[in-house]
């Protein structure tokens, strides 16, 4: 069994941070998306990995290396243009032969792992095993309509009119079998070909083709809200650990982790927190559910529910609440007057004030 990983799609939903980084890097707890992704393809004793990388592929290949780092034996495939999840299994037929390969989106965070799903296909070894999930709107997705047994009847595209609430999960079970399936489709509306379509194939022509219900947490961390929530999901299990420095006049609650080289001066930290390596906090109230990067610098703030990348600086403010903060940007204050405001803002950048 093989992986195939899908890290090339750019990330419009989740602007401006998908301008400067792939949105598979977007860290979660600290850790990019895709650590989590290649752990839970690894903790399936799978070690050949092909991913799939698009404009981004440097910033991916120096943030996985080769993979032995994890264990994984990778290889990076480059997709020339974003036309569709089928075409990656097209770009990466020599490399999967035709060996079975789990199909895993590089943006989906599954933090309970995956073991479960492949067990059942390795149960049945059906031509494709797809995990669906019940959402309360299935129109962002492939929606599945699924019979008694949980064999799969008809699969649709982000239909306007779902006819069931059973929504696609970006994790695929394949056998060899989807090379014809690929070969045999056309282009959506949307000019992709569709790995949704391709599955569709194999069922309309007869294929054994299942479907799992998945039970654990999942999120597809295409937008901001949906990153601050799954933070807050995987922060929720953090372990305590502190390896920096806090002061005698700082207070810790509940699970908090310090990295090496953090400091953490006269402030309270509500965990669940994550503080990165190098990072200073002072003077400031810090959590629940927070993480800081590495290289931060937080001084007389207060920060909650959010999530500040690596050498951002929050100085001075109050009352931050469900914020991401970019690499390396400040937020601060200037000053002025309570009612002014000085901002120098990206390309789709959000600002919000109080009223
Ligand atoms: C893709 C698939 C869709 C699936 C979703 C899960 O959509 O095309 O069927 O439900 O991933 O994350 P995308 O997010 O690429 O638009």
């Amino acid at each position: 069994m093989k992986a195939l990983v899908l890290a090339g799609g750019s990330g419009t939903r989740l602007r401006p941070f998908s301008y400067s980084m792939p949105k598979q890097l977007i860290p979660i707890a600290n850790t990019p998306v895709l650590e989590y992704v290649l752990r839970n393809i690894l903790d399936l004793g799978v070690s050949e990995v092909g991913v799939i990388v698009g404009d981004r592929a440097q910033e991916i290949q120096e943030a996985l290396g080769d993979g032995s780092r994890f264990g994984a034996r990778l290889t990076y495939l480059r997709q020339e243009a974003p036309l569709g999840l089928a075409h990656t299994v097209a770009v990466a037929r020599d490399f999967l032969g035709d060996d079975d390969f789990v199909m895993y989106l590089g943006d989906n965070m599954l933090p309970e792992g995956i073991a479960a799903i492949a067990e059942e296909f390795a149960t049945h070894r059906p031509a494709a095993h797809v995990v669906v999930y019940k959402v309360p709107d299935p129109r962002a997705f492939g929606v599945a309509e699924l019979g008694p047994a949980g064999e799969v009847r008809r699969l649709v595209e982000k239909p306007q009119h779902p006819r069931s609430d059973l929504a696609l999960m970006g994790v695929y079970f394949f056998t060899a079998a989807i090379h014809e399936a690929v070969r045999s489709i056309e282009p959506s509306a949307r000019g992709e070909l569709e790995i949704t379509d391709a599955i569709q194939w194999l069922v309309s022509t007869g294929a054994d083709v299942r479907a799992g219900r998945y039970e654990g947490y999942w999120k597809d961390t295409g937008n901001v809200e949906d990153v601050l929530e799954c933070n807050r999901y995987v922060l929720d299990g953090l372990r305590p650990a502190v390896r920096g420095a806090v002061d005698d006049a700082s207070v810790l609650v509940g699970p908090v982790v310090v990295e090496e080289g953090a400091r953490v001066v006269r402030s309270r930290i509500e965990g669940p927190v994550i503080i990165g390596a190098g990072t200073v906090v002072e003077d400031s109230h810090i959590g629940p559910h927070t993480s800081i990067g590495r290289a931060c610098a937080v001084t007389g703030s207060r920060l909650e529910y959010s999530i500040a990348l690596d050498g951002a600086s929050v100085t001075g403010v109050q009352g931050l609440r469900s914020s991401v903060i970019g690499r390396s940007a400040s937020v601060g204050t200037s000053g002025q007057s309570a009612d002014r405001y000085r901002l120098v803002v990206g390309d789709h950048t959000r600002v919000e004030v109080a009223a």
